[in-house]
């Protein structure tokens, strides 16, 4: 199911003794998962900066919004598909960013034709009308929720709620749940050896596939079934397409919300005047959805994807230029806490003024897809947990709290609420 690697030769970044010296990246989180010092330091200092990455590669490193907005936001000049020999790699073994059939992967033409196919599933007013099933969808994992012995884990809510919808969009039955998100941890980690990724590759290709053939005898009206049956231009989508697509929605909708989520209620918990001013105003939620996800991203600071130059780019703000064929990551979070775009970026306002071209769902191209049915999901879940627990509140103290590790993105496997 994979594309061939494209040939032209590129890079310069690989190691040389001269790289021995660099820092590491990713960066390790700072505590309560707030952004590394690092890239404060770095803003400061060296706004564009070389680190080694965990394979011995090196790539560049960006730190300021205006930059992190320029380079992902110019998709004429960068690339994501990192696939031509010699491109530098943040992990062996890392499927998610290894595969060049997934659409965050692809550049060009391919990306276009496929993401148009994908963008019509996901306009706003679509999003606006599954409010009334992901409304039945959280009041019924919330009933659980509330009948669950004391301390809950919310990370199960966290993440049964977009598996749960993505299984209904998908019609894959919901018994299956567990079994996606197995393959959703396989494509994000970097710690399972490649007989275990490649058994979690093929799994989850041959699910599709079967899921396919089953729909294509019976069709439905949910999204799965309008990428079978999509046209575009005049052909259907491939049988590999079609797996690729269900395999980059899998991936883009469920870790991102469960992240976010959590983040967020951590952020509201620890901040109580904040999950408080909610409380009094709901009318707040959406302005406080933009800011925490700006405040604390999914993945923390392992967010944000790395891209290549096609040509050397000189940086707008006169941070440094960017080499052909070399990698630079754009971390979210370090955007997110630039105080050029963000005044006092640690504090979390929820009348913070709008910021012109935020990238926490992205910029250019690859602009987020799903970004409007996040909104809505992380809207409703929120303003329910307010209004079903209003006392909610951690059951361990913070620091006691264990992140992930061995995956890319850091994240929480367990939240313990009671109320
Ligand atoms: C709070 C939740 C979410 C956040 C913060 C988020 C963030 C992002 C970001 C930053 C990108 C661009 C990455 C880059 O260009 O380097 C992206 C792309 C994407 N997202 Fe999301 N996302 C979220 C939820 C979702 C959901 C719910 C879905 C699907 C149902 C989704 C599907 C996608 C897809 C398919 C892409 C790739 C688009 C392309 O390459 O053309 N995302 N997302």
């Amino acid at each position: 199911m994979r594309r061939a690697a494209h040939d032209e030769p590129v890079s310069t970044t690989r190691q040389s003794p001269a790289d021995e010296e660099l820092a590491d990246f990713p960066f390790p989180e700072g505590p309560r998962a707030t952004p590394s010092p690092e890239f404060a330091r770095r803003r400061a200092e060296c706004p564009l900066s070389r680190v080694r990455l965990p394979t011995g590669d090196t790539a560049l490193l960006a730190v300021r919004h205006r930059d992190i907005q320029q380079i992902m936001g110019d998709d004429a000049r960068f690339t994501r598909d990192l696939s031509a020999p010699g491109s530098p790699r943040l992990f062996h073994n890392l499927l998610m960013l290894d595969d060049p059939t997934i659409l965050l992967n692809m550049h060009g033409e391919d990306h276009l034709r496929l993401r148009r196919i994908m963008a019509s599933a996901f306009t706003p007013r679509r999003a606006d009308a599954l409010r009334p099933k992901i409304q039945e969808k959280i009041d019924l994992l919330l009933d659980e929720v509330e009948r669950g012995e004391r301390p809950v884990d919310l990370m199960q809510f966290a993440y049964r709620l977009p598996t749960s919808l993505m299984c209904g969009m998908l019609g894959i039955p919901e018994e299956d749940g567990p079994q996606l998100k197995e393959w959703v941890s396989a494509w994000l980690s970097f710690a399972m050896s490649p007989e275990e990724l490649d058994r979690a590759a093929r799994g989850f290709d041959d699910y599709v596939v079967a899921l396919a053939a089953r729909r294509r005898a019976e069709p439905g009206d949910v999204l799965i079934d309008h990428l079978i049956s999509a046209r575009d231009v005049d052909d259907r989508l491939s049988e590999d397409e079609l797996v690729s697509m269900v395999r980059t929605l899998v991936i883009g909708g469920n870790e991102t919300i469960a992240g976010s989520l959590s983040r967020m209620l951590l952020t509201l918990l620890t901040r109580r005047e904040h999950w408080e001013a909610l409380r009094r105003d709901r009318s707040l939620v959406p302005a406080a959805i933009e800011e925490l996800l700006r405040h604390s991203p999914p993945g923390g600071g392992g967010s944000g994807l790395m891209r290549m130059a096609t040509e050397d780019v000189v940086l707008e703000s006169g941070s440094g230029v960017v080499r052909k064929g070399e990698g630079v990551f754009t971390p979210l979070v370090a955007a997110g806490h630039d105080p050029e775009a963000f005044p006092e970026p640690d504090l979390v306002r929820f009348d913070r003024p709008r910021t012109p071209g935020t990238v926490q769902f992205g910029a250019g191209r690859h602009y987020c897809v799903g970004v409007h049915l996040a909104r809505v999901e992380l809207e409703l879940a929120l303003t329910s947990l307010l209004d079903r627990f209003p006392d909610l509140r951690l059951a361990v103290p913070v620091e006691e709290l264990v992140w992930s590790e061995g995956t890319y993105g850091v994240t929480l496997p367990a939240l313990p609420v009671v109320w």
